[in-house]
This record gives structure tokens, C-alpha cells and sequence, in this order.
């Protein structure tokens, strides 16, 4: 290989080469991406993955044995000094009809497991499925559990091993609702439904995202998929389908809270909030916020100093979100942080 400045690379350069792609390829573990696809943690993602799995399998046979009959003829017909010119040939029936029948097969062998996933991830579980209906805002998610009575938002809470049913809509623009080692992708649309199941495998905390451009902040609409036993997401129900605490008639509340409590009526944020089990708002549902993972859609951790930030300056973290600045004092935030926290 001759380098455009005369001089040649050393003949251990590809080797080189080849040795640090394997080592970057290697450094690729799943486990530094939470959003990676290539961990199935549910039945639906797991029939995805089979036909990644099965399409790779055919394309990398594919691969080595063309690029491998590449190369032994690039080595075996090339030139040498003197050689007279090769034979020519044109058009052979054998290979013509081997070359159209390899790939036929090769193809058939892809399509056919392929479309029996779409059929499969497209039909619609039974009745006894636990149903969440899903709908999108700008930015954030909310979940509606009709057999429960419940709404929350950005925080999808599973059993593990039932099937659940999503029935996804949006209440402005379209978005899409993914989640990543569970399920799929599905656009959500205005007044239309689309559906989407799965059974989630693991218990954990998971993030989720929207996956269509719909708006300033569609990079942070995100949630957080918790998975927990069925016997924890049946206590998480029947404690969370409870009214708020009203800190106000408790004698034994910290102060704190209590100030916190008068301030959320005060501020307007009960205008947007509900704090009730069912009551759907504007605004995300904040009940039992206090023991959700994160805050802000799935963007940040809930600790005191991220809630505090988050509700001081929503604008500073997602410019362009309906939250307004309420002008709120280092004491006056401290209050709200302290009544937030206590619902749990
Ligand atoms: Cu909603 Cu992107």
C-alpha cells in the first residue's frame, strides 16, 4: 500500500488497527448505557432482540464468507509480472441460479420469524392484563391505572410478571413512547389509541424516553419505569390510592411541612398539581412524590438540592416548559421541599 507521500505504512500498522477496533468494540458493555435495546427485560423485548439476534446471525455468515471469497481471489487470480491476461467469461446459469437462490433463502429465513413478531407484539393481551393508560404532554408523562383508580406521572410502576397493556394517546403534539428493555417504540396521536404490552421480567428502576422531536425539551421528556414484585405493586397501589396527609390538622407535623403545605395552595402550584390519588391536572400528578426516584420527567434525581433547583428555576433546567418561575425564596423553596418530600 503505497502512502501518498512515497513513504509505506509499517507492515504492523493494520494489525495495530484491527487489535484497538476489537478493544473498542469490547469496551461496549450494555450496562453504561441504561437505554441500550441489547438487554431484553421482558417477554416483548426479548421477542425484538431474537430478531436482531437471528438478522446479525445471517448478515455476519454473509459477510465472512463474501469478503472471505474476496480476498482468496483478490490473492489467488492477482497480477504478476508477465502473467498473460485472464479468461473472460460471461454469464453462467449455475451461478446465476445459485446467486438468486442463496439470498431467496437467506431472506426467507429473516422474514419469516419477523413477521411472526409483528403479528405476535400486535395482538392485544387478555382482560385480566393490568391496563395503564399512557398519555403524552409537553414534556412529560402521565399514567392513568383505570382498574386502580390511579394517576401518576413519570413514574411507570409494573409488576413483575404480569402483562401489562398500554394504551397510548397524547394531549397536545404527537410524541413516542419508548421503553427501552421492556418493549418497543409507539408513536402517540391525537384522539387515536395505540397499543403496546409487556411482562416485565426484573425488579428495578429504569429509564424511558420520548423518541419523537416534539418540542424545546423533547431530549428531557423522559420517566422512570419501576418494576416491583406483584405483592409490592399491589401494597404501592392500595397505599398510594390513599388521600394526601393534610399536615395542617396534624398537631405532631414539623413546621416545616406544614409552611410547605400553605405555600403550595398560596403559590398556585395545586392550581397545576393535583396531590389526590386520581385527579388529573395540567400539571404532573405530584402524589407520593416524595418516594418517586426522580423528578423534572425522569431528568433528575430526587434529592432535596435537585427539587429544590427544580422548582426554584424550572425554566434554567427545561427553558420553554409551562412551569413558571414563581419567584420562590431560599425559605419559601426550603418549605416546599419539605412538604414534596413528606408525600410519600
Ligand atoms: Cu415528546 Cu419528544
Amino acid at each position: 500500500m503505497a502512502h501518498p507521500t512515497g513513504r509505506r505504512l509499517p507492515d504492523w500498522a493494520p494489525a495495530i488497527m484491527l487489535v484497538a477496533l476489537v478493544a473498542l468494540i469490547a469496551a461496549c458493555s450494555p450496562d453504561q448505557y441504561p437505554q441500550t435495546t441489547l438487554r431484553p427485560r421482558a417477554d416483548f423485548a426479548r421477542e425484538s432482540d431474537q430478531i436482531f439476534r437471528t438478522t446479525l446471525l445471517w448478515a455476519t455468515i454473509v459477510f465472512v464468507l463474501v469478503e472471505g471469497a474476496l480476498l482468496v481471489a483478490m490473492w489467488k487470480f492477482r497480477n504478476r509480472p508477465g502473467a498473460a491476461e485472464p479468461v473472460q467469461t460471461h454469464g453462467n446459469t449455475t451461478l446465476e441460479i445459485v446467486w438468486t437462490i442463496i439470498p431467496a433463502f437467506i431472506l426467507a429465513m429473516i422474514a419469516v420469524p419477523t413477521v411472526r413478531t409483528i403479528f405476535k407484539t400486535a395482538a392485544k393481551p387478555g382482560p385480566d392484563a393490568l391496563q395503564v393508560e399512557v398519555i403524552g404532554h409537553q414534556w412529560w408523562w402521565e399514567f392513568r391505572y383505570p382498574q386502580l383508580g390511579i394517576t401518576t406521572a413519570s413514574e411507570l410502576v409494573v409488576p413483575v410478571g404480569r402483562t401489562v397493556t398500554l394504551e397510548m394517546t397524547t394531549g397536545d403534539v404527537i410524541h413516542s413512547f419508548w421503553l427501552p428493555q421492556f418493549a418497543g417504540k409507539r408513536d402517540v396521536f391525537p384522539n387515536r389509541y395505540n397499543n403496546l404490552w409487556f411482562k416485565a421480567e426484573v425488579e428495578g428502576d429504569f429509564p424511558g424516553q420520548c423518541v419523537e422531536f416534539c418540542g424545546l425539551q423533547h431530549g428531557r421528556m423522559g420517566y422512570r419505569i419501576r418494576s416491583v414484585k406483584a405483592e409490592d405493586f399491589d401494597a404501592w397501589a392500595k397505599d398510594f390510592n390513599t388521600p394526601p396527609r393534610d399536615f395542617a390538622a396534624d398537631s405532631a407535623a414539623d413546621p416545616l411541612v406544614k409552611q410547605g403545605q400553605a405555600l403550595y395552595t398560596a403559590k398556585g402550584c395545586a392550581g397545576c398539581h393535583s396531590m389526590y390519588p386520581a385527579l388529573p391536572l395540567t400539571g404532573p400528578n405530584l402524589h407520593h412524590i416524595g418516594s418517586r426516584s426522580h423528578v423534572a420527567a425522569g431528568t433528575l434525581v430526587n434529592t432535596d438540592e435537585n427539587l429544590a433547583r427544580w422548582i426554584k428555576d424550572p425554566q434554567g433546567w427545561m427553558r420553554g416548559v409551562l412551569m413558571p418561575n414563581l419567584g420562590l425564596t431560599d425559605d419559601e423553596t426550603k418549605a416546599l421541599v419539605a412538604y414534596l418530600r413528606a408525600n410519600k
